[in-house]
């Protein structure tokens, strides 16, 4: 297990942040959430007032913000330049702004630079949407998570702090245009890879989703 990958891929909502967390704390590995890298990306050009529809502009910046992400599956934290922006990279502001960010190539290729140095020699579960098909293709393990629009929105706008509430009906409307961005993107778009395990999580506890997923790690390792 020292060594292994597991790499978790889904769109918004499939429940990929808190399964693979839960992996990684039952196993004793490390946890990167690269969508938070995405996020920060995001929140650093928003403050930096970077228009976040210009392409030219998010390629000129992307190489300005010093991001450190942690990799404690108890404690994930990210800062950008020694600032914990773990809470606001979670806005709706950010949200809705990060699938414009994280598809300009030059900012792919700086975080994807960045995970793979992460990831290093294994031991780790990484969340994302493309790891198992970019960032990691080797890892042994890879699970592709799905849920129905209906379940995926109503987890979402559950997980929203107080301050970012909303709609179900809005949440569901986010969501479903960041996973059309994020899937017909040019550059990595979410896919899943050839050799992946789907597992649709509707009717699934977390717990069984966890059971699951350890269960395929032991089988594969
Ligand atoms: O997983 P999360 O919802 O936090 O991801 C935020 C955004 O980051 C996604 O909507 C997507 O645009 C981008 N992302 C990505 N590639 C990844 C992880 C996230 O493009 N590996």
């Amino acid at each position: 297990l020292a060594t292994v990958v597991v790499a978790i891929d889904g769109p918004s909502g499939s429940g990929k942040s808190s399964v693979s967390r839960g992996v990684a704390a039952r196993l004793g590995l490390r946890y990167l959430d690269t969508g938070a890298m995405y996020r920060a990306m995001t929140w650093w050009m928003l403050r930096h007032g970077v228009d976040v529809t210009d392409a030219g502009q998010i390629a000129a910046a992307c190489g300005k913000p010093n991001l450190e992400s942690g990799t404690d599956p108890d404690q994930p934290k990210i800062t950008v330049d020694g600032e914990d922006v773990s809470a606001p990279i979670r806005t709706r502001e950010v949200t809705n702004a990060v699938s414009a960010v994280s598809a300009v190539p030059e900012v792919r290729a700086r975080l994807v630079a960045m995970q793979r140095e992460i990831i290093g020699s294994g031991g780790i579960v990484v969340e994302g949407r493309d790891i198992g098909t970019v960032v990691a293709p080797e890892a042994p393990v890879k699970i592709f998570l799905t849920a129905s629009t209906e379940a995926r929105a109503w987890r979402r706008n559950a997980e929203l702090a107080p301050d970012q509430a909303t709609s179900v009906a809005v949440t569901r409307a986010e969501i479903v245009r960041r996973d059309r961005l994020d899937s017909s993107r040019a550059t990595s778009p979410l896919a899943m890879a050839d050799d992946a395990y789907e597992l649709d999580t509707t009717d699934l506890t977390l717990e069984q989703v966890i059971d699951r997923v350890v269960a395929l790690v032991h089988e594969r390792t």
